[in-house]
């Protein structure tokens, strides 16, 4: 076939020339490989596929629909859909439940810690610390030393209507402002502020002059022994952790002016699982333990007025 003297060959490279010949200057003919030109070829009708079936051309508001009728955005939803009825599952499971079902059916328990966890974040770390740590004034909720009680249903009433808070049910107790009402004398506040100062130690207090004065004025909301009552939210004054702090000035400052803070209720701002959700993760906070002994008889009526 081959015909040599229609070729003309390269002398330097041996590739024959296309016959094209600018001043002396050659132009080979290397044609391209056959593989490439294939896969040129294939990749244009590949993308002429991918037009005509998948959203391709940009239109305003979006693109075109594609035979397929496939969008990513679509795929999103409905992978969205599918996490929503779950949700929904756990949610309408977690309505019936009592909180002891709760805590024994793994699911549900995983499904409000994790409720809890992201409510407390968003409503609560502002005043108690993104760890419930607490500070100054806001009780740490990871210990088991409660104000108004750490059952379940005990922290389900304080979230649901606070402490001295803007609600008809919110729990109420007022420390009298010993110093600033002159319920007692500058002395006497002295000698009280030791005697609780002592109380966390181990001397015998009994024989301290501001013992009297305790048992009159102070042992109907702390208790007699001073270890606190939670149908009175009055702290345990005993075991050395200070919700205003341990000094005598922080001491003397609470006697003479008293506190009353407050915590907002949430009834009117969350709903009802959420709220116990939260129950929940709190009370796994403070070390999940049940305390009935110190429980007031009913957590049904929190409304405990120290005015009567
Ligand atoms: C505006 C600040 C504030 C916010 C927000 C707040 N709290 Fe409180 N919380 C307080 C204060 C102050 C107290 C203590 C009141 C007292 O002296 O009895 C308290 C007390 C509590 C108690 C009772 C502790 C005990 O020892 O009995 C619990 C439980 C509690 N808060 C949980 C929550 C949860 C859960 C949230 C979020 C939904 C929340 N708090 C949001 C300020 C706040
Ligand atoms: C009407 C009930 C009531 C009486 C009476 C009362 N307290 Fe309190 N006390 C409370 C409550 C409730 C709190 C904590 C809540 C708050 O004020 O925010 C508290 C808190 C305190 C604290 C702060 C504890 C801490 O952890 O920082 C001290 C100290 C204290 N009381 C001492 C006394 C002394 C001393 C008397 C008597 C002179 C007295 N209380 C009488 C209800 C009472």
């Amino acid at each position: 076939m081959s015909d040599d003297k229609k070729k003309d060959i390269d002398e330097i490279s041996g590739v024959e020339t296309t016959g094209h010949e600018w001043d002396g200057l050659k132009e080979l003919n290397n044609p391209l490989p056959r593989w490439w030109i294939w896969v040129w070829v294939i990749s244009i009708i590949w993308s002429i596929w991918y037009f005509v079936v998948y959203p391709a051309w940009p239109v305003p508001g979006g693109a075109t629909e594609g035979t397929s009728g496939y969008t990513q955005f679509k795929e999103l939803q409905e992978s969205q859909q599918e996490i929503v009825q779950r949700q929904q599952q756990y949610l309408s499971d977690f309505e019936k439940a009592e909180f002891h079902q709760i805590m024994d059916d793994p699911g549900l328990y995983a499904f409000a810690m994790a409720g809890g966890r992201a409510a407390f974040k968003d409503n609560c770390a502002v005043c108690h610390g993104t760890g419930a740590e607490g500070g100054i004034g806001y009780p740490n909720l990871n210990d088991d030393d409660w104000l108004w009680g750490g059952t379940m249903d005990a922290i389900h009433t304080t979230l649901e209507y606070g402490i001295r808070a803007d609600n008809l049910d919110t729990r109420l107790s007022q420390m009298p402002a010993f110093g600033k009402e002159g319920l007692l004398n500058k002395e006497q506040i002295d000698e009280v502020v030791e005697y609780v100062m002592a109380l966390s130690s181990d001397e015998d207090v009994t024989q301290m002059p501001g013992h009297q004065i305790f048992q009159q004025n102070c042992a109907s909301c702390h208790g007699p022994d001073a270890k606190g009552m939670h149908e009175f939210g009055a702290p345990n004054l005993t075991d050395g952790i200070w919700l205003y702090g341990g000094e005598r000035a922080d001491i003397y400052e609470t006697v003479y002016n008293a506190r009353n803070s407050l915590m907002p209720a949430w009834n009117e701002r969350l709903d009802d699982n959420t709220i116990r959700q939260l129950t929940v993760y709190v009370h796994q906070l403070g070390g999940g333990v049940e305390e009935a002994a110190k429980e007031p008889t009913s957590i049904l009526s929190p409304v405990k007025s120290m005015e009567e």
